[in-house]
């Protein structure tokens, strides 16, 4: 549905996204993770035409629309505040872009309501944006898009600044709504978290280049690149003394995921407890081995029974769950 290649942009002499090649398929829900000004609103900007390409192509839907006007392209955005007409009815902010297209009013009004009741919001039609709650808001500004007949939605954080109750929710309803009509999503955040729950495939930037791409699970339990494993959910960097002790000397470069060190009475180590964050369903205890501070997370709330700060325990780490890395790349 979108395909990128050898994509290149600068803003005058400095160089944000060197060369990206990308594809994403047709009803596939696509982010672009990475930092705060590591290129990814630019790439979103490049796809809806709004960023020019300093070389290399943007196809969308097999057609190649590298010098089109944003306009000609068939993509929509979705922004942070959703960028609604406040003065306008529902309905009429829905409707606003057939009217521009001076599409016929019977037409108008039979997209429109079909529109409006996929996304659920039918019912809210006749009342102004400022009536609505967050949730029934997005539904609008993916609603104004759809009616279009536009196949490729573009959001760039639009959750980023809402509470993470609401924001829970809002996740759920942006997938749902994907799901259901079916069109192509390539979101952006700088959330970790929110784009292993919602993505069918992901890409981690860094620096304006793609550390890797590929699916939620991939990513964390495969990452390509060190930059790839500290981004995406937690890592102990393990220092000299603890590699050796796990004879991996040689190690350029290893991490362990918090979940992977095991308290175990009859452990091989010996290591003593520092610290406990209690955070309920999972808590992270930090643990000293040899001279370096470990995160070691547990789950439920008996697994804290009896643990304490100062205390001597004993721990597991198997040495074929480390993270080895070589050059930048993965080894193991
Ligand atoms: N219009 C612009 N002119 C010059 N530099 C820009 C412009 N827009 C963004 N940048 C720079 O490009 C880099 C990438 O920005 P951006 O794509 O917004 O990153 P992100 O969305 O990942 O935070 C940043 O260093 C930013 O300062
Ligand atoms: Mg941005």
């Amino acid at each position: 549905m979108i395909s990128i290649q050898n994509l290149k942009i600068c803003y005058g002499p400095v160089e944000v996204v060197p060369d990206l090649t990308l594809d994403i398929e047709r009803g596939e829900f696509f982010t672009l993770l990475g930092p705060s000004g590591c290129g990814k609103t630019t790439v979103l900007r490049a796809i809806a035409g709004f960023v020019p390409a300093t070389a290399g192509n943007i196809l969308l839907d097999g057609v190649d629309v590298t010098r089109q006007p944003a306009e000609q392209r068939d993509v929509g955005i979705v922004f942070q505040n959703y960028a609604l007409f406040p003065t306008m009815s529902v309905y009429d902010n829905v409707a606003f872009g057939l009217r521009v297209a001076k599409k016929k009013s019977p037409e108008i009004k039979a997209s429109v309501n079909r529109i409006l009741e996929a996304t659920g919001i039918e019912e809210h039609s006749t009342k102004k944006p400022e009536a609505l709650s967050g949730g029934q808001q997005q539904r609008v500004a993916i609603a104004r898009s759809l009616v279009m007949g536009t196949q490729v939605l573009l959001f760039d954080e639009p959750l980023s600044n809402l509470d993470a109750r609401v924001r829970d929710d809002m996740r759920k309803e942006i997938k749902r709504l994907q799901r259901e009509l079916d069109f192509t999503a390539v979101f952006v955040t700088h959330d970790q978290e929110e784009a292993l729950s919602m993505s069918d495939r992901l890409l981690v930037f860094n620096k304006g280049v793609a550390d890797q791409i590929g699916t939620s699970r991939n990513l964390y339990s495969k990452p390509a690149t060190p930059f790839v494993c500290e981004f995406i959910g937690a890592s102990n960097k393990l220092g000299a003394r603890t590699k050796s002790a796990l004879g991996l000397d040689e190690v350029e470069l290893a991490y362990i995921r918090p979940e992977e060190i095991k308290l175990n009475p009859n452990g091989a180590f010996p290591a003593t407890i520092t610290d406990i964050d209690f955070l309920g369903p999972m808590s992270t205890v930090e643990i000293r081995f040899h001279d370096e501070l470990l995160n070691v997370s547990l789950t439920g709330t008996d697994a804290l029974k009896g643990l304490e700060p100062g205390l001597s325990i004993k721990i597991d780490i198997n040495r074929n769950k480390v993270l080895c890395f070589k050059d930048g790349a993965l080894i193991q």
